[in-house]
C-alpha cells in the first residue's frame, strides 16, 4: 500500500505571488436556500456526524499524503502574502491546520452550508456561496485553490463546465489548483461488499452523480487547455485493520454505509436487520480479503496566457 502512480503532463510555470488583489465580495447570483440538507447530501447524516467524519478524515489524509497538500506551494506560503482558498470547506479542518501553519498568508473558505467550526486563526475568512453559481471573487484572486472530497456532489457536466472553468477563472496565472477525492470503487472485495458498494452506486447514479468520476478528473482538468503541469497521484488506502491507517477508513466507510441505510435496503429489497448483517459481514471480510480503496490528487498550474 502507498502512493502507487502518478501522471505529469506539459510545461511547467513559475508562479506569481505580486499584485495579490482582494477579492470582489458581491455576488452576482443568489445560491438556493440550503436549509434543507438532502438537496445537497446523497447521503443523510446530521451535521454533528458530518463534522466528526470529516475530522477523521482530515487526520486520515494528513497520515497517510504525509502533508495537507502535494502542490510545490510551501515556499510561497512560508514567505507570505499568499492568497489560498478551500472549495468546499466544510467545518474547516483543513483550514484550520494550514492557515495555523503559515500564518502570512491569507485563508478564505468557502462553502455552501453555514457550517459549525471551532474558533479559526485570524487569517482566515469563511464565506458562503455555491460553486455551480459564479464565485464572489474576482478573477485571477487565488495563488492556490484547494478542494477535497466533493466527489458526491457534482455531476459530469458541473465538473466541466462550472466547477473546474470557475476554480480556473479565480486562480491567478502561475497559480495551482490542487484537487483530493477518494475513490467509490473498492478493490479485493467479498460478495457482500461489493453487493453494499454497488448499492451505494446506484444511490450516486439516482441523483445523478458518477461514482466513477474521479478517473475522469484528469481528462476534464488537462481538456480545459487552461492548466499546466497537471499531476495525479494515486494512493492505495487499506480498508480495515490488516494494514496501517486501515482502521480509521473502515469506520468512515461502515458510517458511509450506515448512512445510506434505507435507500440501501429499498434498492437490495432487503430489511434494516438483515443490512446490519451485511454491515458486520463487510467489517468481517475487509480484513480477510484485503480490501482497499484509492485515494486521488490532482495537481495543476494555470497557464500564463
Ligand atoms: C464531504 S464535505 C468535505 C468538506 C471539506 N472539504 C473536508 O475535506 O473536510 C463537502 C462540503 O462541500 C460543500 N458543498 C457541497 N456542494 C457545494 C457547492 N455547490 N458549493 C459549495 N460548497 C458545496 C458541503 O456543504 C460540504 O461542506
Amino acid at each position: 500500500m502507498g502512493i502507487i502512480s502518478s501522471k505529469k503532463s506539459s510545461r511547467s510555470s513559475s508562479p506569481s505571488l505580486s499584485n495579490l488583489s482582494d477579492s470582489s465580495l458581491s455576488q452576482k447570483e443568489p445560491f438556493p436556500n440550503q436549509d434543507d440538507s438532502d438537496q445537497i447530501y446523497p447521503f443523510k447524516r446530521s451535521q454533528l456526524e458530518q463534522m466528526e467524519l470529516w475530522q477523521l478524515h482530515h487526520n486520515l489524509s494528513k497520515d497517510t499524503w504525509g502533508d495537507h497538500f502535494i502542490a510545490p506551494i510551501n515556499e510561497w506560503l512560508k514567505i507570505g502574502g499568499v492568497k489560498v482558498l478551500d472549495m468546499g470547506c466544510g467545518s474547516a479542518t483543513w483550514l484550520n491546520d494550514v492557515a495555523l501553519e503559515y500564518p502570512l498568508s491569507k485563508f478564505f473558505g468557502v462553502d455552501i452550508q453555514p457550517l459549525i467550526h471551532k474558533r479559526l486563526p485570524s487569517n482566515v475568512e469563511i464565506i458562503q456561496a455555491d460553486i455551480k453559481y459564479k464565485l464572489p471573487f474576482a478573477e485571477n484572486t487565488f495563488d492556490f485553490i484547494h478542494m477535497r472530497h466533493m466527489i458526491l456532489f457534482f455531476t459530469e457536466q458541473e465538473w466541466s463546465y462550472s466547477v473546474i472553468p470557475e476554480l480556473i477563472r479565480i486562480l491567478k496565472p502561475g497559480g495551482y489548483l490542487e484537487l483530493a477525492e477518494a475513490d467509490i470503487e473498492w478493490y479485493n472485495v467479498s460478495p457482500t461488499t461489493r453487493l453494499l458498494i454497488s448499492a451505494a452506486h446506484n444511490i450516486m447514479r439516482q441523483r445523478g452523480i458518477d461514482p466513477f468520476i474521479v478517473n475522469r478528473i484528469y481528462d476534464i482538468l488537462h481538456s480545459t487547455e487552461d492548466l499546466t503541469s497537471i499531476y495525479h497521484k494515486i494512493y492505495e488506502a487499506p480498508i480495515g485493520k490488516w494494514a496501517k491507517h486501515g482502521e480509521k477508513l473502515l469506520y468512515i466507510c461502515s458510517r458511509f454505509f450506515a448512512t445510506s441505510r434505507i435507500p440501501q435496503c429499498k434498492i437490495l429489497k432487503i430489511s434494516e436487520q438483515q443490512f446490519d448483517e451485511y454491515l458486520n459481514q463487510f467489517e468481517k471480510d475487509v480484513e480477510i480479503f484485503k480490501t482497499y480503496c484509492k485515494s486521488h490528487r490532482f495537481y495543476a498550474a494555470k497557464k500564463f496566457i
